[in-house]
Parts: structure tokens; C-alpha cells; sequence
């Protein structure tokens, strides 16, 4: 599947013929594929059981990011997000990075922590060297409360004992979850190992529970792009940066590159630049996470916990210029899983991992952490050269023309009309489209 994800003008199709394509290139009956996109995937009789007091299905739009290449595979990449350009600039900054090979990534580790907290402990020097000379004992424990983790060749790996103060002392378990996303099976294992671990360690039993922090299951992703393919516009011939006002269409290559490593230093010196830029990565990975049915409220914590693991609020991917490219790294912790959860019960997060043709719950991650790495590129070339909002309000306009009642060719030239205009609103969308079909009677 070389080229699989490049395919050229695919905005420009109907949604119907959009989906052709889709299932033709991901090997996907069509009518598994509309199936599965209907009403959301989810009927009402099937969310009655899935969470309380339903009253029914809320939608988001679900979309495919385009040339998304990892470690020298193509994927189709699901989205699911409800923020125009999201996919889009996805799509585009994935383009300029499969010039230069693609993404690569690796999962460094693939271990969740199940916390077990004791408290009131007499001797908490102790009970930490009791409980790691007993590591075996508990290791085994553990082992039988997971017997189907143990089949599909996962199950527990390690005891981490550290005392925490105030007579408090936590006990982690370091798990093995394969192809989960673990929250089960961390919390069975804590829950199982708890008394034992409160007696040998003389104190009270606590809490019993996965931590979001999983520190231990990271993903790393790079990618590198030359300058040309920044390029906004033909050379301007300046040497240096224009001043704000002033940049528009005019930087080549190399001041853009600059530019975006001057975006970069200014998260790492400042958390208040660096909780955006980091909102810019998980618009990304949020939408892959939730497109294939994965705990996004876990994932963000855990994301925002590591950024800040230094004690100072972090970026978690940074930009580097090495001679003409633009070299950007990202790590984070990443739990997903593409087994159990949701995906029991969503036909579309079903679709979503075929679509993607994963073979383990690492690839996912190595997909999704690139993903992100290509929202913040192209985030931060937006704002390192034009700023954000005309590519924005371009594609919020088609959206408007859409609700103004454009159909097909019409959405864009609407779009086009209202967003040359700067008004784009409802009404100025009825307008336009008013003249327009008048025109064309
Ligand atoms: C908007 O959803 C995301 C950005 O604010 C990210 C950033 O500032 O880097 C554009």
C-alpha cells in the first residue's frame, strides 16, 4: 500500500464517492462501510446499554486524514473531531513529511502502573523492603488474577515500592496489557493485590487503581521536512523575517523553517504558549483516539501530567533545524488499545481500526503520536507565517455555506464569496447563494 494514503483531490468528491474510494483502497465492502457510518454507528438501544440515564445519540463528524506515512507504511488515518481544518492540516503537513520518508516512530516500553496506596504505616523504610523482597509473591499473585491476559502472552512484569511520606506508601505493578488499553486489567490486578500488599506492608488499604501517568507505555515520533516544502510563496529575497504585519504569502522556505523553531523555543520557555502548542498535537491524536473508540479523558491526562513531569509545564514535541530541514520529535505517554472497550459495541470505531489495518495496539500509537506531530507542524506553520485564522475561516466558511443550504459545486464557491467578503455569517452565506443560483437559472 505504498501510495495508499495519497489521494489527490479527495476533498473535492462527493461524500459518496469519497467513501468509494475509501473502501476501495482500505479493502472495505462499501456496505460495511456505510453501514457502520450510519446514525454514528450507534443506535439508541445499543448506548441504553452502555452508559445511564441515555436519551439518545450525539454526533461528530467523522473524517480520513490523507498521506500519513509511518515507519514506511501508508494509513488511512480516522478522524473524529468537530473543529474545522483539524483534518485537513493533518492531511497537508502529512503531505509535506512523506517527502522526506514519512513519520517514524517506536513505542518505547508498553507498561501500565496499577497504583496501590497504604496508608498509616508504622515503618515505612520497612514495609518498602518488604514488599520488594516479596515482589516474586506478589508478581505471582497478580499473574492468577489475569488468567486471559496471561494467554495472549501479557500479564504483570514488575513491583515498584516507594515511600511517599506522611506514613503513606505506594506500591506499583507494572503490566504487560498486549493489545488493551488495560484499565480492566490494571485495576483487577491492583485490586487483587491489595490486602496482601497492606498486610506485608503494616499499614491501611487504600486506594486501588491504574494510574493515567502511564509513563512507562511511551511513544516517540519524528519527522523531518525540507524548506522547500514550507514555501509559502516564491522567494522574497528578504534575509530576514518580515515583521508580522507584513507576512503574508512572502517567506521562503528557510525563514519558515526558522520561524517555527522560534514557535518551538517560545513553548519551552513559556507554559502558558506550551498548553497550546500542546492543544495543537492533541487535536490530532484526540480525534484518532476517538475515532477508534480509545479513552481520550485518559489519554489528555496522562499527556498533560508528562508535560509537566519536570515540574514546569512543558511542550511535548519540540523543532530543530538541521542544515535546510526542519526536524520535529514528540513523546508521550500513550495507552490505547484496539481490543475490548468500546469497540465491543461501535461499529464505526470497528471501521476505524480496519481503516487503519493495525496489527498490534503499538502501531496505533506510532500512527496517532504522528498524527499529532503533524497537527502541531501544521499549526505552527500557520502561525509562523500567515497566522491561523484565514486558513480557518476559509474552512469555517464552507461549513457555514453548508448550513446556509449549498449543495455540491455550490459549497465552494459560497464559501469562496463569502470568506473574499470577510462576512462570513448565515446570512451573507443565503445571500451568496441567493445570487448565485440566480445567475445560473
Ligand atoms: C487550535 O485548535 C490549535 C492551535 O491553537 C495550536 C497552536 O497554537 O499551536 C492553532
Amino acid at each position: 500500500m505504498s501510495e495508499g494514503s495519497r489521494i489527490p483531490g479527495f476533498y473535492k468528491l462527493s461524500l459518496e464517492a469519497r467513501r468509494k474510494v475509501v473502501s476501495e483502497r482500505a479493502g472495505i465492502d462499501l456496505g460495511e462501510l456505510e453501514h457502520a457510518l450510519e446514525q454514528g454507528g450507534l443506535d439508541t438501544a445499543t448506548a441504553d446499554k452502555v452508559v445511564e440515564n441515555v436519551l439518545g445519540i450525539y454526533g461528530l463528524p467523522f473524517g480520513v486524514a490523507l498521506n500519513v506515512r509511518v515507519n514506511g507504511v501508508d494509513r488511512l488515518v480516522p478522524m473524529v473531531v468537530e473543529e474545522p481544518s483539524v483534518i485537513a492540516a493533518a492531511s497537508n503537513a502529512a503531505r509535506m513529511v512523506r517527502h522526506s520518508g514519512g513519520f517514524r516512530a517506536e513505542v518505547v516500553e508498553s507498561l501500565m502502573i496499577g497504583q496501590v496506596q497504604i496508608t498509616d504505616v508504622e515503618h515505612p523504610g520497612a514495609a518498602v523492603a518488604t514488599l520488594e523482597a516479596a515482589a516474586p509473591r506478589l508478581l505471582e499473585l497478580a499473574t492468577k488474577a489475569v488468567p486471559n491476559l496471561i494467554a495472549r502472552g501479557g500479564g504483570p512484569r514488575a513491583i515498584d515500592v516507594r515511600d511517599l511520606g506522611q506514613r503513606c506508601i505506594v506500591l506499583h505493578v507494572l503490566v504487560d496489557c498486549r493489545d488493551a488499553m488495560g484499565a480492566n486489567l490494571v485495576n483487577t490486578i491492583a485490586e487483587a493485590l491489595g490486602p496482601l500488599v497492606a498486610e506485608l506492608a503494616g499499614g491501611k488499604l487504600g486506594l486501588r487503581i491504574l494510574s493515567n501517568l502511564c509513563d512507562r507505555r511511551r511513544v516517540h515520533a519524528t519527522c523531518r521536512v525540507h524548506a522547500r516544502e514550507l514555501v509559502t510563496a516564491p522567494r522574497s529575497g528578504r534575509g530576514e523575517l518580515a515583521p508580522s504585519s507584513e507576512r503574508s504569502a512572502e517567506l521562503d522556505g528557510l525563514e519558515v523553517v526558522d520561524a517555527i523553531v522560534a514557535a518551538s523555543r517560545f513553548a519551552e520557555l513559556d507554559p502558558y504558549r506550551a498548553a497550546t502548542h500542546n492543544k495543537g498535537i492533541m487535536n490530532g491524536i484526540d480525534a484518532v483516539v476517538l475515532a477508534t473508540g480509545n479513552d481520550f479523558r485518559a489519554v489528555e491526562a496522562g499527556a498533560h501530567a508528562y508535560a509537566a513531569r519536570s515540574g514546569r509545564y512543558a511542550p511535548l514535541a519540540v523543532w530543530r533545524r538541521d542544515g535546510e530541514d526542519l526536524v520535529g520529535e514528540l513523546e508521550l505517554p500513550l495507552a490505547l488499545g484496539i481490543v475490548g472497550g468500546t469497540l465491543r459495541v461501535h461499529p464505526t470505531a470497528r471501521l476505524a481500526l480496519k481503516m487503519l489495518a493495525l496489527e498490534s495496539a503499538d502501531e496505533l500509537s506510532m500512527v496517532a503520536a504522528s498524527v499529532g506531530l503533524a497537527s502541531n507542524l501544521s499549526a505552527l506553520r500557520a502561525l509562523a507565517t500567515e497566522g491561523i485564522q484565514r486558513g480557518h475561516m476559509s474552512l469555517h466558511a464552507r461549513s457555514v455555506a453548508s448550513a446556509a443550504g449549498a449543495l455540491g459545486d455550490e459549497v465552494e464557491l459560497v464559501a469562496a464569496r463569502i470568506a473574499g467578503a470577510g462576512v462570513i455569517t448565515v446570512e451573507a452565506a443565503e445571500r451568496a447563494l441567493g445570487e448565485l443560483r440566480a445567475l445560473t437559472l
